[in-house]
């Protein structure tokens, strides 16, 4: 059982002192989690005492529809110092480079790339430093994406967030995260990712220098594990991989703000307390983190090059089956082992849009320019594949031995619907230019007397 704490947050980084001791979690995807930082704090056989142990307030917060069936329906009860209505009004602050409409811009078939986002000078928590990228939908109608970058160097001390519009899948390519959250806190590095529900309340701290990574805020249906098929009961991503942080309440009263993003715009609100005030929770809406090299990679061992589907991590279903509104891809080590295969990702022309990214090393179908931080965008039906330094090497590779990929892990946001960039991301310094170049040394091989 873990002590509430009254500590100042963050005293311990900005002392400069050691990381405390790592932070306990419970496993299970999706699993109904009780859990409580004060021995007694949840309430027996019920959830809404007449009054709830301790002086406690209970409050629940449902992240589907009261009916959705039982086994996507998703929901905690908190038991709490204040429940969550207690803050002043909010008003709008404008929402900086953060993007929720994507219409404005037209939108190119180009191919496109953009190298890393430059790490701030000037003081920057996580939430000022999200800009958006590209994006899909729209908060309002509970459809699409947006697709956010962040790079920061300060910890959220004396401010807390929400996003209204949509869960976020939060993947940090430099630097680690301390994520402190209404239901506890979650530690996550680069090559692990962590989810924030719809609404949840948190604040990020650093726990280096500086942190930048990409962000995925899905405005549609809640991540959800694959069904694995013919595959059969094991594979891809394990349910007890995935990590629930357990009750921990921050008791603590000052002026804070509460940032709420709703509706695409940034709202602010003076708090005079910690919103993370949870003593015990229980329910199975809650935020998690998962380490992508747990993920158990499957693939051919015959002939031919699977589609990117059989690396998928989690999907955001859509209200047509077998089409997700997103799908998120990982791009792992792994041993390619394939015969008479040109082994890496083929050139293709998808209905589905690709953004990826690059947390480490270097991507398979990419020889040089794709850099860890940086991300490319190829749209419906916007040709693409490997560039012709890596066409050429990969038509002549000795095929009687397996290829191994080592220390890389690529990963793509695969949607139903076009996704349209940013104008900041259209005008960004860091949008290479001349990015098609990198096929255009593929070579007429055509030959009718030779086969
Ligand atoms: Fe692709």
């Amino acid at each position: 059982m873990n002590r509430v704490t009254t500590s100042r947050p963050g005293a311990a980084a900005a002392a400069g002192r050691a990381p405390e001791a790592p932070l306990a979690y419970q496993s299970g995807f999706g699993n109904e989690f009780a859990t409580e930082s004060l021995a007694g704090a949840l309430p027996v056989g019920q959830n809404s005492p007449q009054r709830a142990p301790y002086g406690l307030y209970a409050e629940q917060i449902s992240g589907t529809a009261f009916t959705a069936p039982r086994a996507a329906n998703r929901r905690v009860w908190t038991y709490r110092i204040r429940p969550g209505v207690m803050h002043e009004p909010f008003r709008i602050v404008g929402h900086g480079r953060i993007v929720s409409a994507f219409g404005d811009v037209a939108t190119p078939p180009n191919q496109m790339r953009w190298d890393p986002l430059p790490l701030p000078d000037a003081p920057t928590d996580f939430v000022d430093g999200l800009v958006t990228m590209a994006g899909n939908g729209d908060p309002a109608s509970m459809a699409g994406c947006a697709i956010h970058l962040y790079a920061a160097n300060r910890s959220m001390t004396d401010r807390y967030f929400y996003d209204a519009d949509g869960e976020l899948l939060i993947l940090p390519q430099h630097g680690r995260l301390r994520l402190l959250t209404e239901l506890g806190r979650i530690d996550v590095e680069p090559q692990e990712i962590a989810v924030i529900p719809r609404g949840l309340r948190f604040r990020v701290e650093l726990l280096d220098a500086a942190a930048r990574g990409y962000v995925c805020e899905n405005y549609g249906a809640q991540l959800k594990l694959p069904d694995l098929g013919v595959i059969g009961s094991n594979g891809l991503a394990n349910p007890r991989d995935f990590l629930y942080p357990v009750a921990w309440c921050e008791d603590r009263e000052g002026r804070f703000e509460l940032v709420a993003k709703f509706l695409g715009n940034l709202w602010t609100a003076a708090i005079d307390h910690s919103p993370l005030d949870v003593v015990a929770w229980h329910g199975n809406y809650a935020p998690y983190k998962y380490d992508l090299k747990r993920f158990n990679t499957i693939g051919s061992i015959s002939y031919d090059h699977p589609d990117p589907s059989i690396f998928l991590v989690l999907q955001s279903p859509s209200d047509t089956p077998g089409v997700d509104g997103i799908d998120f891809v990982i791009f792992p080590p792994r041993i390619l082992a394939m015969e008479h295969t040109f082994r890496p990702p083929w050139f293709h022309r998808n209905v589905a849009s690709e953004f990826m990214g690059l947390i480490e090393g270097v991507y398979d179908a990419k020889a040089e320019g794709f850099l860890p931080g940086g991300c490319s965008l190829h749209n419906c039906m916007t040709g693409h594949g490997p560039d012709a330094d890596t066409f050429a090497k990969a038509s002549t590779a000795d095929l009687t031995q397996p290829t191994r990929i080592r220390d890389t892990m690529a990963f793509m946001f695969e949607t139903r619907n076009p996704i349209r960039p940013t104008q900041y991301a259209l005008e960004s310094t860091q949008l290479q230019a001349e990015y098609h170049r990198c096929w255009q040394g593929l070579k007429r091989e055509f030959d009718p007397t030779r086969r």
